[in-house]
């Protein structure tokens, strides 16, 4: 009897290795795990912001604003792919080869302080923002945090498509949208498994392919 099962858990274990281990929960996609991944733009209302859709699925990376600051912008899917990892809950640094890390850091928008630009700039990041487990999305502060009711927005402005982050409404001119956690090898750890031989980056949840999933499935 207990050889049976123990075949039948052999078999089970030899059929499912090849394919990702994926983690389901009732209405969300099923999700996989990474310490790398980029972040990809999901319009979350395109019926209102039909403008929103062309970017849908865009990349995010960083766009060099002055010394050691890049703005959060989107690109098409053919651009590089950045990637990020996730340094325990302090925050989201980019996997890199350079000597100092470049983290995402949310601070006061100069032309609106109601609203937040997003940065990925030289140094720490801000602490919270970290990829949620049950929907693979990017979360600003704790995501059981019921007051926490802001959005990510794109807005067109200076010809690109910069991200920032609404606290509480979504500005003129931008739509909301989810930064999507996409699994991606990371390239740059030490000899020891380390970015910047000091962070541990953390296995966080993320899609193979959020491109792929309809949405309206879950
Ligand atoms: C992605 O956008 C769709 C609407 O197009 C929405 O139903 C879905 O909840 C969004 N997913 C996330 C993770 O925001
Ligand atoms: C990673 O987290 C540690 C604390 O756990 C902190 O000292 C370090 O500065 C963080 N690294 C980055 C790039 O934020």
């Amino acid at each position: 009897m207990l050889s049976a099962i123990l075949a039948s858990t052999l078999a089970l274990a030899a059929t499912t290795s090849a394919s990702p281990i994926l983690s389901k929960r009732a209405g969300v996609p099923p999700t996989s795990s990474s310490t790398g991944f980029s972040l990809v733009a999901n319009v979350t209302d395109q019926i209102n912001y039909p403008w929103a859709s062309d970017v849908n699925n865009w990349k995010v990376s960083g766009s060099h604003v002055g010394a050691g600051q890049s703005r959060m912008i989107l690109q098409p899917s053919a651009a590089p792919t950045t990637i990020f990892y996730q340094n325990g809950t302090e925050g989201i640094t980019r996997d890199s080869s350079n000597d100092y890390p470049f983290s995402i850091a949310l601070g006061p928008l100069y032309s609106d302080p109601t609203v937040q630009y997003v940065g990925i700039n030289v140094g720490e990041g801000t602490k919270g923002v970290s990829v949620g487990s049950v929907v693979a999305k990017v979360d600003v502060g704790a995501p059981t945090d019921p007051t926490a009711q802001g959005t990510f927005v794109v807005c067109l402005e200076d010809q690109q498509y910069q991200i920032r982050y609404a606290p509480t409404a979504v500005p003129e001119g931008c739509a909301p949208v989810s930064l999507v956690a996409k699994c991606e090898a990371l390239e740059n750890l030490d000899e020891s498994g380390l970015e910047y031989h000091r962070d541990t980056p953390a296995a966080v949840s993320c899609y193979e392919n959020p491109g792929s999933i309809v949405w309206s499935d879950y």
